[in-house]
């Protein structure tokens, strides 16, 4: 006999109609209104239509948050820590009326699910904020969501599901929880660590994860998040390759891999003990807790917000009325001289202890250097590799910014000429005129319409950076926060190089070329930047030039060389050979 633990509530809740129930729903909708869904909304609503979220049945009302904020138990008296609300913009409330049925969709308009409107009531953000994530202080990221993006007015109801919102990817890994108990009757398995990540996983992590199950007696479920993701999370495609190419690394049977439609609630121990709730519907009977488990740390403040620790005794507190039972995760380090791992609490005093922090993994990466042995399996590597292509593979945008007359031109020019000479990436020349006359055509020169100018010259750039080629621009770009967007934009993509072009406005009026400082003084032409209308110089430039002081060929090796000195063209190519 198979005993897995019990789902929370007693029974996995199925939320799921058949197809002919399912027709039935989608044709009645016509005549309801639809609510189209947020990221989070989506994923929370996939967790519950699967029983992810069991005993929970629908959205919440207000007995069932007051509960949950207060004591962390719904109104029948079930541990629950986190609020599933389904909030709603007032202008969109103000139309429906308890008892309507509303069509829940997803982005692009597909229907996912029945709402029965039980309710609609108004939460206290701030009340929300202080009992579940213990502040309403805003730099505290899941606080500004709330506070910012939240609605006060909510919805509450019992969701019948028409259909699972439709992944693309890795279809064959995504286990519901009745199909992932399922699974582990079939392969015999009674006791199951989960181990809830976001991050990718590198041999310490093995290490760790597979002693926790050694030591349990348990199976290994990874169960890495892929649902809506914070800013700053890996891509989850590059995680889930790193995940696969780890697995056939455990001992035989020994782990799986499952991935989890979550949008994670960054609440520290009420967030631990959600996710053992989530893993415990999963048929997980033990949940691999770390000490910064669903932890934030505010800016300016030197520790973590929540006490490292605190999600672990959260769930240890609970631990029997869940059935459930919390390992807490032992980091491990790598003993230089030993070349073994251990626990941190038993590394010698004396003892060389090697490790690889985020950041120096990412320069490792960048500069196409070997990531050591010792660090990730070598399939592992392979994978990061091909994620992150040395910088003399990467795509990259040079942003020349600067007054008319400045020498942008050029000096942009004259760049293209040099990376065309050494070849190896294709190079697109953004010149503002160009950009002008094919992009942006109907712009003008008010703040608003340069803006656009530049967002639209961003946007390409960044394409042709991901796309691995060279982007050359020069716009004037005169306002800060704009090119400061564009960076935000390209950066993800490859490289961002800004160029301030400082030659002083008097050289550039009495070079003027065009005439058009000439008709600008004269006031013929209104707007003139320089003259009548502002130039922000940037404080972030990564090269200066002055054209009044270099010719454009030392301007142009000037740029040359900063792309050298950060891995972007080899020096070989940089001289031509
Ligand atoms: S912006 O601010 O970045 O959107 O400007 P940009 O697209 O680079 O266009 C600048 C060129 O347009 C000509 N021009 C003006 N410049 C500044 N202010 C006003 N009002 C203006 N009207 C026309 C000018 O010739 C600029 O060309 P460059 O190549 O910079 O000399």
């Amino acid at each position: 006999m198979h005993s897995l633990v019990s789902p929370h509530g007693g029974s996995l809740v199925r939320l799921l109609a058949g197809e002919q129930r399912a027709q039935e729903l989608k044709e009645l909708s016509r005549d309801w209104p639809s609510l189209a869904l947020s990221a989070r909304q989506q994923c929370d609503l996939e967790l519950m239509l699967t029983g992810g979220l069991s005993p929970l049945q629908g959205f919440m009302g207000p007995a069932d948050h007051a509960g949950v904020c207060e004591r962390m138990r719904l109104a029948d008296g079930t541990l629950w820590p986190i609020p599933v609300v389904l909030d709603v913009a007032p202008s969109r409330a103000e139309k429906l009326a308890v008892g309507d049925m509303v069509a829940l969709r997803d982005a692009e308009g597909v229907m996912l699910a029945a709402l029965k409107v039980a309710q609609i009531w108004e939460r206290d953000l701030e009340a929300s904020a202080e009992a579940v994530l213990g502040t309403t202080d805003r730099r505290h990221p899941e606080v500004a969501t709330l506070l910012d993006t939240g609605h006060r007015v909510v919805l509450a109801g019992r969701v019948e599901g028409v259909q699972l919102p439709v992944h693309h990817d890795y279809r064959e890994l995504r286990l519901t929880p009745e199909e992932l108990r399922r699974k582990f009757a079939r392969l015999g398995w009674r006791k199951v660590i989960a181990y809830q990540t976001i991050r990718p996983m590198q041999r310490a992590e093995h290490e760790m994860t597979r002693r926790a199950a050694l030591d349990a007696g348990a199976n290994l479920l990874i169960h890495p998040v892929v649902g809506m993701s914070q800013p700053g999370d890996v891509d989850h495609y590059l995680r889930v390759r790193c995940y696969r190419a780890l697995l056939p690394h455990y001992p035989p049977d020994m782990a799986r891999l499952s991935l989890l439609p979550l949008a994670r609630r960054l609440a520290g121990p009420r967030a631990a003990l959600w996710h053992t709730i989530i893993n415990k519907n999963h048929g997980c009977s033990h949940f691999l807790v770390e000490d910064d488990h669903a932890g934030v740390r505010l800016s300016g403040e030197p520790e973590p917000f929540y006490a490292a620790g605190a999600a672990f005794d959260a769930i240890s507190a609970h631990a029997e009325e869940l059935g459930v039972s919390p390992v807490r995760a032992e980091r491990v380090v790598y003993l230089a001289h030993r070349r073994c791992w251990v626990q941190k609490h038993e590394v010698p005093a004396d003892a060389r202890v090697l490790e690889i922090g985020d950041d120096e993994l990412d320069r490792l990466l960048a500069r196409g250097r070997e990531v050591p042995e010792w660090f990730t399996f070598a399939n592992v590597a392979r994978e990061l590799v091909r994620a992150h292509p040395p910088r003399s593979h990467q795509g990259f945008t040079v942003f020349c910014t600067g007054l008319s007359g400045s020498g942008k031109s050029t000096v942009a020019n004259a760049l293209r000429v040099k990376l065309l000479e050494t070849g190896g990436r294709g190079v697109t020349l953004l010149d503002g005129d160009l950009v002008r006359q094919h992009l942006s055509s109907e712009l003008g020169f008010s703040k608003t319409d340069r803006d656009i100018n530049i967002r639209r010259i961003g946007f390409v750039a960044g394409e042709i950076t991901r796309a691995g080629g060279v982007a050359i621009c020069a716009p004037i770009a005169p306002y800060d926060s704009v090119r400061k967007q564009v960076r935000a934009m390209v950066e993800p993509c490859g490289g961002f190089v800004l160029v301030h072009m400082a030659t002083p406005l008097s050289v550039c009026e009495q070079r003027d070329r065009k005439g058009i400082y000439a008709k600008a003084r004269a006031g013929l032409i209104k707007e003139f930047t320089g003259i009548s209308d502002p130039y922000e110089a940037p404080d972030d430039a990564d090269v200066v030039i002055d054209t009044s002081v270099v010719t454009p060929e030392e301007a142009t090796r000037e740029i040359l060389l900063y792309l050298e000195s950060e891995g972007f063209i080899s020096a070989d190519a940089e001289r031509g050979e």
